[in-house]
């Protein structure tokens, strides 16, 4: 008889996404006459930039042609585009070698992916509330979870404490959900803690483009001892609008070598490497040369438009939350706002009214993790009409039940 991976026993039955599009869904069928405003999950309105549409137009042409064609790729990712993203690095202060990026289809796959380089006995620290595809990848390789507690006393930043031992550390900055950016000088705090424990920092970066602020890091790797300790998964999913085209790129440094039971040195980066041969063939060209335009001047010209755009709608939000008084973090260098739910109401309770009273969809803060209870997160990934919208209708819901 097979036997199953019972760690799956220990995860939810649905991720949040597919629950929240589930009830949604249900909703819409049985009121076809009340559309919907969604700013649930984080996931981009804004088209593609011209000159990144172009690139993969020419490349699917290439695709087209016996002398330009191109079958499998390197598992890594080209080195067009990783030149390109050691470029963009360079750019806010971060030195990585190309043999240290590795190009993939997104850093959820990634940071996903990368636990099976790990023992199952490692410990696990993340962030509560935190990014649910940290704490399910783990739990289904039946890894112990620990956590740090984040919350409004924090600004919700928790900081390493000294007399918890931990292998693997999460952080994500600028964070999902709460918005929330480290500054460097608590980066480094994290990076001496790992340091302290012989422990890897698993940072999610996937965020860092809304960073407007430039004395705040973008990378772990502008910290010094970064290189020792951390793996950095990013993504243009949010940078460039990649989340239906696919793209993301992993930073492994090669300083990040460990010692086996029998004193073997085995390096994190040639793990990685294999891994990815083994089990991955690599990014599509036509993806690559759309995400290769992403860097040229004209593509991050494009891409921070966007950015604005969206950042205009975290501003609206922003505004309304101001005008009723409602408590929230993040939003400025984030698209994601997090709020209090009014009313003291639990999450999920915010979420059905929210959706059944005026249609408009948010994230449950308890859907990522224990204290996201009575929180609630909207994003500024929609449009400037239909976030206006959406707050209109907020702000009819806070007179009715709120007043
Ligand atoms: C979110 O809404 O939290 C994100 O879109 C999830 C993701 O990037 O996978």
């Amino acid at each position: 008889m097979a036997r199953l991976n019972e760690n799956y026993l220990n995860v939810k039955e649905s991720y949040l996404f597919v629950e929240i599009a589930n009830r949604v869904s249900k909703f819409e069928k049985e009121n076809p006459d009340k559309p919907v405003i969604r700013l649930g999950i984080g996931d981009v309105t804004r088209p593609l930039p011209p000159i990144v549409v172009k690139a993969m137009e020419e490349a699917s042409a290439d695709q087209g042609r016996a002398d330009t064609f191109h079958g499998y790729g390197p598992e890594q990712g080209y080195l067009f585009l990783r030149e390109a993203v050691q470029n963009y690095y360079k750019s806010f202060g971060a030195s990585i070698g190309t043999d240290e990026i590795f190009i993939s289809d997104g850093a959820k796959s990634d940071t996903g992916n990368i636990t099976d380089l790990f023992a199952q006995d490692n410990i696990v620290l993340v962030p509560d509330p935190v990014y649910p595809v940290y704490v399910d990848t783990n739990t289904m390789d039946g890894r112990k979870l620990i956590y740090m507690s984040g919350n409004a006393e924090n600004d919700f930043l928790p900081m390493p404490d000294p007399s918890v031992h931990a292998d693997i550390i999460y952080l994500c900055s600028p964070n999902n959900p709460t918005g929330a950016v480290y500054s460097k000088e608590q980066l480094k705090e994290w990076v001496d803690y790992a340091l302290a424990n012989n422990a890897i920092i698993l940072f999610d970066s996937a965020y860092e483009s809304f960073i407007s602020d430039p004395s705040l890091p973008r990378s772990i790797f502008v910290v010094e001892g970064a290189r020792k300790c951390a793996i950095e998964f990013c993504s243009l999913s949010k940078t460039a609008g990649f989340t239906g085209t696919r793209c993301g790129y992993t930073v492994v440094p090669k300083e990040l070598v460990f010692p086996a039971a029998d004193g073997t040195e085995m390096s994190v980066n040639k793990m990685w490497l294999r891994r990815q041969c083994t089990k991955f063939n690599g990014a599509s060209y036509i993806v690559q040369k759309g995400a290769e335009a992403v860097f040229t001047p004209e593509g991050l010209a494009a891409c921070h438009e966007n950015t604005e755009y969206y950042q205009e709608n975290a501003r609206i939000i922003a505004k309304t939350l101001d005008r009723y008084g409602i408590r929230y973090f993040g939003g400025t260098h984030s698209p994601y706002i997090w709020m209090e739910c009014p009313g003291h109401m639990a999450s999920w309770d915010f979420f059905d009214l929210l959706l059944n009273e005026v249609q408009v969809v948010g994230t449950p803060g308890e859907g990522f993790g224990e204290n996201g209870k009575g929180y609630f997160r909207l994003t500024s990934f929609n449009t400037h009409e239909n976030t206006q919208a959406a707050m209109d209708r907020l702000a009819s819901l806070m007179e009715k039940h709120f007043k």
